[in-house]
């Protein structure tokens, strides 16, 4: 099997140099979620999936070499192109070794259900982030399911216990989570009778979409979802756009800094995507869409920013499911706005990769911001970004976000444990510096 660590002993430090403006017309690479999923659905559908716009980022590579070890052959990726031939729902075969997951919170929680009914042991194991996540938020509905999941005290390395069969459940999901979600779907497609989920908000609905585009039935009423157990998936086309969570840092990035213009193409603007377009329109940005279409069953556009000055907002609690991996970047903007932002309900950002509202308070206190973490949010003043040394605690969207800052930082930031970047953008650097911003990369 391939290492898919990431937590690797070189590490990297990024020295951003302050000013300037963001201009131009990018792409930024594929959407991290879209990836997953087309490399499990694609694994257990009949036939050939062909992908296009597979993100080659560090997250997507572990759920690809993990289903590479349970036997599936899977040409690729060689720019964005991935051939999956599709081994059927029952064609999956034991990996000979732990499936190592890196970074990814979500190949293991997804996983946990793909693979809770495999008949088959299988242990998951990850690097020091995924290892202090939670991960009885899946195992405990598996386990109503019938599933036979060890945790390490709630958390990974997990061991999947061969079970003999799986029985359909009705879930309340304690969260918004849609990890938790897919996972219980993924599990249903293996169970006796029907699962249904309901969530207590809208969550990111790739995994229904993609289900419905390779012929599964998949029945939505109000916020709650239910799939059959027993059908099959048959291999489709699957053109992934450009994800939005990794857009939102050049989005913010104009929106903060004066006489910037740029334009993000082919984006996924899912509607469970798009609380970073909401709440940034809310706070007086000026963003516009075009080339509207729908792709595979997911819709895409062209965004447009442009500079216009930004006002602290009372962020409405529900958009915090639609934005959850934007939040750091839009701390930054609330940095940079007038007056004071206030975001309640977000608890779930403390169990990200890293603790994000701890983390980018730690961060913003030492760029001389006000901005005081509380036990579901965060309150920040706007204020004058300095200069000085940040940690991102291993987190890309954390490293990725300050490194926004410094176009509005009085001098240069220095963010350190920036290796993780490529968990979810690849090429980060290259592309930010060519759209504007002077960020340096050091290998430590
Ligand atoms: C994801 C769901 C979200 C998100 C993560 C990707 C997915 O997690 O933060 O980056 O692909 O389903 P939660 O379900 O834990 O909110």
């Amino acid at each position: 099997m391939e290492p898919t660590d990431v937590s690797s002993e070189t590490n990297k430090r990024y020295i951003v140099h302050p000013g300037g403006k963001i201009t131009g017309q990018v792409r930024v690479p594929g959407d991290k979620s879209i990836s997953h999923r087309s490399i499990m659905l694609g694994s257990i559908a009949e036939g050939t999936t062909e992908v296009t716009g597979f993100l080659e980022g560090e997250d997507a590579l572990a759920t690809l070499a993990a289903f590479r070890g349970m036997g599936v052959d899977i040409i690729g990726p060689e720019k964005g192109n991935v051939t999956i031939h599709g081994v059927g729902m029952h064609g999956l075969k034991v990996p000979e070794t732990a499936l190592n997951l890196g970074n990814s919170g979500t190949s293991m929680r997804l996983l946990s259900g793909l693979l809770a009914g495999q008949g088959f042991d299988v242990t998951m194991t990850g690097d020091k982030s995924l290892s202090s996540r939670p991960m009885k938020r899946v195992t405990d509905p598996l386990a109503l399911m019938g599933a036979n999941i060890d945790t390490t005290e709630g958390k990974p390395p997990l061991t999947l216990h061969k079970t003999s069969h799986l029985k359909g459940i009705d879930y309340d999901l304690p969260m918004a989570s849609a990890q938790v979600k897919s996972c219980l779907l993924l599990a249903g497609l293996y169970a006796e009778g029907k699962t249904s989920v309901t969530e207590p908000a809208p969550t990111r609905d790739h995994t229904e979409r993609m289900l419905q585009g390779m012929g599964y039935q998949v029945e939505k009423q109000g916020r709650t979802v239910s799939v059959v157990g027993g059908g099959k998936l048959q291999a489709t086309k699957i053109d992934v756009p450009a994800d939005i969570s990794s857009a939102t840092f050049f989005m913010v990035a104009a929106a903060i800094a004066p006489e910037s213009d740029i334009t993000l193409e082919h984006v996924g603007v899912n509607p469970t995507r798009i609380g970073v377009i909401n709440i940034l329109r809310e706070m007086g940005a000026n963003i516009t869409l075009s080339n509207e279409k729908v792709t595979g069953g997911e819709p895409v556009a062209d965004i447009r920013i442009q500079y216009a000055p930004l006002k602290g907002i009372q962020i409405p609690e529900d958009q915090v499911p639609l934005a959850i991996d934007e939040f750091p970047a839009l701390f930054i903007a609330a940095a940079c706005a007038e007056g004071q932002t206030v975001l309640t309900g977000a608890e779930e950002l403390r169990v990200k990769e890293s603790d994000r509202i701890q983390v980018m308070a730690d961060g913003l206190t030492t760029l001389g911001i006000d901005a005081q973490p509380t036990a579901d949010g965060i309150v920040i003043n706007g204020g004058v970004i300095g200069s000085g040394e940040v940690d991102s605690h291993s987190d890309h969207r954390i490293a990725m976000s300050f490194a926004i800052a410094g176009l509005q930082a009085g001098g240069s930031i220095q963010i350190n444990d920036c290796a993780n970047v490529v968990t979810s953008f690849p090429g980060f650097v290259e592309l930010a510096n060519k759209v504007g911003l002077q960020v340096e990369e050091i290998d430590d």
